[in-house]
């Protein structure tokens, strides 16, 4: 049982830096997004949706549309963006935008 302390202590560790190690991936990517859609979600060019106010549901399902190419993108800008986001992210993503307004 002594042995096992040590390795059950780590264990609970590991789980805790993989979700800090989440928040960062998460807060970079949105960076990306901001490029087209305005730092706070708030796009100034017309060609690029406002994504300020809308919930977190609604976002969550367009990037999952977009990323199987059940919502057609003809620039394939985002089908192109969310090639390089996990699937594990996109609702972390959506929900912190759905936080803007
Ligand atoms: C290169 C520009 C560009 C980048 C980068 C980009 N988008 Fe988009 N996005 C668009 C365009 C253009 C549309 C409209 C596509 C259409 O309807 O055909 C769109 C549509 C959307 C929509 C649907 C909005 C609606 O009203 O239905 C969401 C949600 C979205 N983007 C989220 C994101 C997220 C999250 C990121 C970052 C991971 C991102 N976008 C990065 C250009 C971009």
């Amino acid at each position: 049982m002594k042995k096992l302390l040590p390795l059950l202590a780590l264990s609970c560790l590991l789980p805790v830096g993989a979700l800090a190690q989440d928040a960062v991936a998460g807060k970079e990517k949105v960076v990306i997004c901001g490029a087209c859609h305005g730092v706070d979600g708030n796009s100034t060019i017309p060609q690029n949706p406002i994504l300020a106010g809308q919930t977190s549901r609604y976002i969550y399902l367009q990037l999952k549309d977009f990323k199987v190419k059940a919502r057609s993108n003809d620039a394939g800008n985002m089908t192109a963006v969310l090639r390089t986001i996990p699937d594990e992210d996109l609702e972390a993503l959506a929900t912190y935008i759905a936080s803007l307004n």
